[in-house]
């Protein structure tokens, strides 16, 4: 965060397919990242969209037989509804069909161009409709097929458009040593930081026309497209509000980006699509003379039985299914306290009761015994106490969580959060307020203790609304609070008398159906 201002991204999505839980995986972590920030009293800037242009939306498109951008606006809009409907709070949805990206692709390619880092060629080799790659001989699988997908690739013969990118591998790999934290976690930096020990080739930056209609002309030849990766990328500009295409080269703004977004503070990706975001797009930004985004967050994949998840591979077991029956935030709760930030994951049914059952035994329980002794022991409000009982536990929660969040690790910012659950479950068994209530002498104890557990449950309200956004908001609005209260309001403690209502179950008990539905 710099200047308490936040600008954060998520992958643009592919429109031709619709939103799963490797999107939502993505999404959720933006949006949770976002909140927290927001929460921090920054401005945040948050930003998803959708990735429209390219050779696998036109065949989408062809094999449906509609016409490409009807896809697009089919499948832009099941986006935005999926988000809408589990809470992402987005700022801005970008559509790379949007004329006002398409002129600013244009604008930065020919800025590219007239600073002499284009120039064309004759592409001849192996081509991955379903990956948007190119291929050498010696990448390729078994029958000529695509080493990534599987699938059969092409052999092509073509001019293509190329970007010096190898002019910059010096540049990029200094910058990368220079800055520790700029691709996380370690592993991933380490793995670029591999791949510019080799030489950096040229990257193809256009497809023929001839081939390929649905893309952004190339503002110095109309008759060849953009290759969508470059396009895509340059998502991430257009939204910043730095570029304006309408004035003439020099004014358009590459030179001062003082007054928009850019640069992004985190780009958040999968580390399936980290070569693009980790040696194109800076380099691109580079030969534009524009700064680089600070810090790239890489995260792992979803696995069932050991291999990625994905439509292709037919192996989807969708947790984003179990929204029907556990809600959204428990799938969110899930998603992101089971994967240790940056690693893969393996999604099982199994795992997902036990952090259900965690949610509901710990979190739900503690919220049920705190609202039901308020209502019995002090007529359901809150008692004038300063409610300092659990203040070291508080302190050590909050220097792990906000030190776990700095360093990308949600997981355990979570599980920081779940633990001070844990601890004011067993200050309640310590102090029991039951044995307090029978003893009149006791009562100034008793008020301290249940001012005490309001005041911690509406800490832990702020530390996992950002995964949690709906559950918590229902938590603190059982604790008298109009919404969840930012940290510091939490941490200056309750408002005496506030009236506390019985918390229903947050996280009812839920039948689970066998596999014949009964
Ligand atoms: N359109 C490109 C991104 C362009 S960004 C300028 C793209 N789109 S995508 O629709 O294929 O998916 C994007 C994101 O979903 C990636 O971050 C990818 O890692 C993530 N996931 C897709 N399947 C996944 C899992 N099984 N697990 C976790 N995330 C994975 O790539």
């Amino acid at each position: 965060m710099t200047n308490g201002r936040h600008y954060l991204t998520t992958p643009i999505y592919y429109a031709s397919g619709d939103p799963h839980i490797g999107h939502a995986y993505t999404t959720f972590l933006a949006d949770a990242l976002g909140r927290y920030y927001r929460q921090s009293g920054a401005r945040v800037f948050f930003l998803t969209g959708t990735d429209e242009f390219g050779q696998k939306i036109q065949e989408e498109a062809a094999r449906r037989g509609i016409e490409p951008q009807a896809l697009c606006d089919r499948m832009a809009a099941r986006f935005e509804s999926a988000w809408r409907e589990m809470d992402i709070r987005y700022d801005r949805f970008i559509r790379t069909t949007e004329t006002g990206h398409q002129r600013v692709v244009q604008a930065f390619l020919d800025r590219l161009n007239r600073r002499g880092y284009i120039y064309d060629d004759i592409y001849s080799g192996w081509y991955c409709v379903h990956e948007e790659r190119y291929w050498t001989e010696k990448d390729l699988g078994p029958d000529a097929t695509c080493p990534d997908c599987g699938r059969p690739v092409r052999r092509i013969e073509e001019k293509n458009y190329f970007f010096r990118m190898s002019r910059l591998q010096d540049a990029l790999r200094a910058h990368v040593d220079a800055n520790p934290e700029w691709i996380v976690p370690e592993i991933r930096r380490n793995e670029v930081l591999g791949f510019l020990e080799k030489p950096l080739a040229d990257l193809s930056i256009s497809r023929p026309r001839s081939r390929l209609r649905w893309g952004v002309p190339l503002p110095f030849d109309p008759e060849h497209v953009t290759y969508v990766w470059v396009d895509a990328l340059m998502n991430y500009l257009t939204a910043s509000g730095a570029i304006d295409p309408g004035q003439p080269p020099g004014g358009q703004g590459f030179d001062d980006v003082s007054g928009s977004w850019w640069p992004c503070d985190l780009h958040i990706v999968g580390k399936d699509i980290l070569t693009p975001h980790a040696v194109y797009w800076p380099t691109l930004l580079m030969a534009a003379g524009l700064p680089l985004p600070r810090q790239l967050l890489v995260h792992g994949w979803w696995l069932s039985g050991g291999a990625k998840m994905s439509k292709s591979l037919g192996n989807v077991v969708d947790p984003l299914d179990l929204r029907t029956e556990f809600g959204t935030d428990a799938v969110r709760w899930y998603l992101l306290r089971e994967m240790p930030t940056g690693a893969d994951a393996s999604y099982t049914p199994e795992r997902f009761l036990t952090r259900y059952g965690e949610l509901a035994n710990v979190l739900g329980n503690l919220a049920s015994r705190v609202s039901s002794m308020v209502a019995r022991y002090t007529e359901g409000s809150v008692p004038d106490a300063p409610g300092s009982g659990l203040e070291s536990a508080i302190g050590a929660t909050l220097d792990s969580y906000h030190e776990a969040m700095g360093a990308r690790r949600v997981h355990e910012a979570l599980e920081s959060a779940m633990e001070l659950a844990r601890r004011a479950n067993r200050y309640i068994e310590k102090r029991e307020p039951w044995a307090l209530a029978k003893d009149p002498a006791r009562r100034g104890d008793l008020e301290e203790v249940l001012a005490s557990l309001v005041r911690v449950l509406l800490v832990i309200a702020a530390l996992m609304v950002p995964a949690m956004p709906r559950k918590m908001t229902e938590l603190a609005r059982g604790l008298g609070c109009a919404s969840v209260p930012s940290l510091a309001e939490a941490l200056t403690g309750v408002t005496a008398g506030a009236r506390v209502g019985k918390i229903p179950p947050l996280f009812p008990r839920v039948e689970i159906r066998g596999e014949d539905g009964a």
